[in-house]
């Protein structure tokens, strides 16, 4: 069934545990997420970030009516979160489309414009009933240092800055940097787990782990017993996707129903959500 994402990270970090939140991409995608969740026996989260709603030219909608439609009918739990927002009026298609959540991210910005972007994003969201998480990384521009995209790995998000930006900000949910950095092909981030927990110290609101598919899995069980409490996945399902296909059309170069290797990516992508789910479900058993 469909429920909201406040709901299942209110409970994992209530249980010390982490909520798995997949990207979603085409309706494989939704599919193999809702497969892999059912196999696991665990509840997820389908994420659609601003970069999938341009690849499907600007348009939420026929994604987002796919997914809510899988959800009602997946056997575990199952909630919609729109990811990597920045745009304004992406951001107020949310409710209407069916997202019970938003990430909305000025973390480019500079402290102050983020801050005051993510308060007026979080009074849209809490008067629609949607959770809104935010993000907080290295705050460039200071002592004549360069902006560092928060999402590299050497980004870091800073405690007592955090701590502010949380209380003025209202958010439900904050993503930190913390050494994991997106799009890694590799497992090989190591996560800051003494600043981990320093920032699980100073705020009490749930953390968020981006960037996760280039977290090993001793890292990623560490990070949740550290105070993780949502971990986003994205490249791992890509890489099983296209890994699939690339290997059914090397067999096969005279193939062409998509069916075939639609049917073996979707396989693909199944096992890595049902994998991470068990890691995730492991840290926590
Ligand atoms: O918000 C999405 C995630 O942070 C995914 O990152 O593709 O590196 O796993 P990833
Ligand atoms: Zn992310």
């Amino acid at each position: 069934p469909l429920t909201t994402t406040g709901e299942l990270v209110t409970r994992a970090a209530a249980a010390r545990s982490a909520v798995a939140s997949f990207n979603v991409i085409t309706l494989e995608h939704v599919e193999a997420v809702i497969a892999g969740a059912e196999s696991a026996h665990a509840p997820v989260v389908l994420q659609v970030s601003e970069n999938a709603v341009r690849f499907r030219g600007g348009r939420l909608l026929p994604l987002a009516r796919a997914a809510v439609a899988a959800a009602e009918h997946a056997a575990v739990p199952v909630a919609l979160h729109l990811d990597h927002v920045q745009s304004e009026a992406l951001l107020h298609q949310a409710a209407e489309a069916g997202f019970s959540s938003v990430m909305y991210d000025a973390a480019r910005l500079p402290y102050e414009r983020n801050l005051a972007a993510t308060r007026a994003a979080v009074d849209w969201a809490h008067a629609r009933g949607l959770w809104i998480e935010a993000e907080l990384g290295q705050i460039g521009g200071k002592n004549g240092r360069p902006p560092l995209d928060a999402h590299a790995p050497g980004a870091r998000t800073d405690p007592e800055e955090a701590r502010a930006f949380v209380a003025d900000s209202g958010v439900d949910a904050l993503a930190v940097a913390v050494g994991s950095a997106h799009a890694m092909t590799t497992r090989t981030a190591t996560l800051d787990h003494a600043l981990l927990k320093r920032l699980s110290a100073a705020l009490d609101v749930p953390l968020v782990l981006h960037g996760s598919s280039g977290v090993p899995d001793h890292e990623l069980t560490a990070a949740i017993a550290g105070g993780i409490a949502k971990v986003n996945i994205g490249t791992a399902l890509n890489i099983a996707l296209t890994g699939a296909i690339r290997e059914y059309l090397a067999d096969r170069p005279e193939a062409v129903d998509p069916r075939g290797y639609l049917t073996v990516a979707r396989e693909a992508m199944t096992r890595a959500v049902a994998r991470s789910l068990r890691t995730l479900g492991a840290a926590t058993a």
